[in-house]
């Protein structure tokens, strides 16, 4: 708990934050478990841009390949642990600071090696109920040379580098922070999921 207290602390003060300490390590190997099969078993489609008559696949604005999981109905024990963890931090960022949270919503995401994701918020023009975008990483034994990196964009211009390491956990606001995923030279593996709350767009 005092983890996501520092977590919330650190997204209030600069509108994101990291924690390696959001799921234990034996979890964390079978999403990374979950994650390869489905990929091996031709189950990740690859994802779009855009939403409803805006949707389309765009490989020069974002290579990876995703599955949606089912909040209310886990697929394994891990993905349960994943679905509480969320639930727990929606329901304490809501006592926190205020906020609505109503659910998530969440997919697995693989990048092949080159695939990117070029800069860019987490809304839709016509879907404004992403309010926290997060973040949980699952690859074991990454490091800098695997390239991969999340580049969370500063309104100053400078930046930070995220490497997708396995139990990295990040969380930043939907619409405020610019960012992009760097091409790497091996698979990527993550679980990305949105914090929202109601719509207040008819959609
Ligand atoms: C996204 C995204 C970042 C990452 O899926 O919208 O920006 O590090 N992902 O995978
Ligand atoms: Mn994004």
């Amino acid at each position: 708990m005092e983890a996501l207290q520092e977590l919330i602390a650190s997204l209030v003060e600069r509108n994101w934050a990291v924690t390696e300490q959001f799921l234990p390590q034996e979890i964390l190997s079978a999403l990374y478990a979950g994650a390869r099969s489905r990929w091996e078993q031709g189950n990740m489609r690859p994802a779009g841009t855009g939403r409803g008559r805006d949707f389309a696949v765009r490989e020069e604005i974002r290579g990876d390949h995703i599955c949606w999981i089912d909040p209310q109905h886990p697929c394994n024990a891990a993905e349960s642990a994943y679905v509480q963890a969320m639930e727990a931090l929606r329901v304490l960022l809501n006592r926190e600071l205020f906020l609505s949270l109503v659910d998530f919503e969440a997919h697995y995401a693989v990048y092949p090696p080159g695939a990117f994701y070029r800069r860019h918020v987490d809304c839709f023009r016509t879907d404004d109920r992403r309010m926290l975008s997060t973040v949980l990483y699952l690859n074991p034994g990454w490091n800098a040379r695997n390239g991969g990196q999340l580049r969370l964009h500063h309104p100053d211009g400078c930046w930070t580098d995220i490497l997708p390491r396995m139990g990295t956990f990040v969380i930043f606001c939907s619409d405020a922070v610019p960012h992009e995923v760097l091409p790497a030279s091996t698979w990527r593996f993550s679980l990305t999921a949105w914090l929202r709350r109601r719509g207040l767009l008819p959609f």
